[in-house]
């Protein structure tokens, strides 16, 4: 690392580093220190936004896939599934040499109700939900073995007070539905990564129970390479040290810590507490949209140093971090412009609504080089 900053200071007193911006990339910034990736939708993975597809594959070493891999996407109906989406998304990740991410297998939302239930619509029972559940599994990860190297296994299991959430999974199956779920991964394909994923680790409570639900499945054997923090973040939530002793907590157990979904929400808050959940709906007045006309140069700045202090903890981590991921591309496409309100103008990424670097991306950048 010293070798690689002395070498940087040649460079830059010789002028033959390009000033943060057009040549400057997060892949390369970050290349010694965990991989970077970005949550796609349709128009990148076919290459239907041209510019924005070239923007994926010169900043991002990793992919994950916004929807086109949900339960809902890829197996609609008792019928069969429907590949065609998922084909692309992982075909454009593996032609552009890149981490290819599978999200999610088993999770309460976006699974079709028809999952849970009999032809009659009356509730499934435990072994014949656990048999859909092993068919999914292993027709979605066996598809993609070998070319989608990590996986959402279970996607947000806990309730905010650490307890597990009372889902239809768990309603069912019991509690050995988690366990079950990464056994059947497990079992489609041995050599990818499996990951336990959720939101809001970082408060007490629930930490506690994620700490509780990992140690117990890595007791029992089962085959968990790494929580994922999902890292829907906002200026003030969660503090730096929450974020800190959050990786400390899970490395702890004997397993990486990747920041799966990243972003800053930078308008005011319209739920009672922060909360990915993606059921919560909120209404938004003329006060909780305020930056319509563009964000404000102090808000800009505190988005940059807001960044800055979240690298800087990933960076502290990077023997437990080995990927950060954002949970979108640029600013115009990401999902918390319709969450947890509708219909706002929202600033959480590291690109504009152009595809344009923001201070946010400089001050990423500018992390990695200070190492
Ligand atoms: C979001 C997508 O970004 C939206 O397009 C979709 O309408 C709802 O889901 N946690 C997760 C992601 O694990 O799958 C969610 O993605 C965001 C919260």
């Amino acid at each position: 690392m010293f070798c690689k900053r002395i070498v940087l200071a040649t460079m830059v007193a010789a002028g033959l580093t390009a000033p943060l911006g057009a040549q400057t990339t997060l892949k390369g910034a970050y290349h010694d220190f965990f991989r970077i990736g970005a949550a796609l939708g349709p128009e990148y993975f076919t290459e239907s936004d041209a510019a924005g597809a070239t923007l994926v594959k010169a900043q991002f070493d990793s992919i994950s896939p916004e929807n086109a891999l949900k339960w809902e996407s890829v197996h609609p109906s008792p019928q069969g599934f429907h590949f065609g989406p998922a084909d692309s998304y992982v075909e454009f990740g593996v032609k552009n040499h890149m981490f290819v991410i599978g999200h999610c297998l088993v999770w309460h939302s976006q699974t079709p109700r028809w999952v849970f239930e009999d032809e009659q619509g009356k509730p499934l029972g435990r072994e014949e939900l656990l048999r859909r559940m092993h068919d999914h599994i292993l027709a979605v990860v066996g598809r993609y073995r070998g070319r989608v190297s990590g996986w959402d296994v279970v996607n947000e299991a806990l309730d905010e007070d650490g307890t597990l959430r009372q889902s239809p999974w768990l309603r069912i199956i019991g509690e050995d539905y988690i366990a079950k779920a990464f056994e059947y991964a497990h079992e489609a394909d041995p050599k990818a990564e499996l990951y336990y994923n959720d939101y809001s680790l970082e408060n007490e409570a629930k930490r506690k129970g994620g700490v509780e639900l990992i140690r117990k499945l890595l007791a029992q054997g089962v085959p968990v390479t790494a929580v994922g923090l999902q890292g829907h973040y906002a200026l003030e939530w969660p503090s730096i040290e929450a974020v800190d002793a959050t990786i400390t907590a899970f490395h702890a157990l004997g397993v990486k810590v990747n920041i799966t979904e990243l972003d800053v929400d930078v308008l005011p808050r319209v739920t009672r507490t922060h909360t990915a959940d993606v059921s919560s709906r909120a209404e938004s007045g003329a006060d909780s949209n305020p930056y319509t006309a563009g964000l404000p140069a102090a808000q800009q700045q505190s988005l940059a140093e807001r960044y800055a202090a979240l690298f800087r903890v990933f960076l502290k981590h990077r023997d437990a971090v080995t990927r950060v991921t954002l949970w979108g591309v640029t600013d115009r496409g990401s999902w918390l412009n319709n969450f947890p309100a509708r219909g706002r103008t929202n600033y959480p990424l590291l690109f504009d609504r152009e595809g344009k670097p923001k201070p946010a991306f400089d001050a990423v950048i500018g992390e990695a080089r200070s190492r």
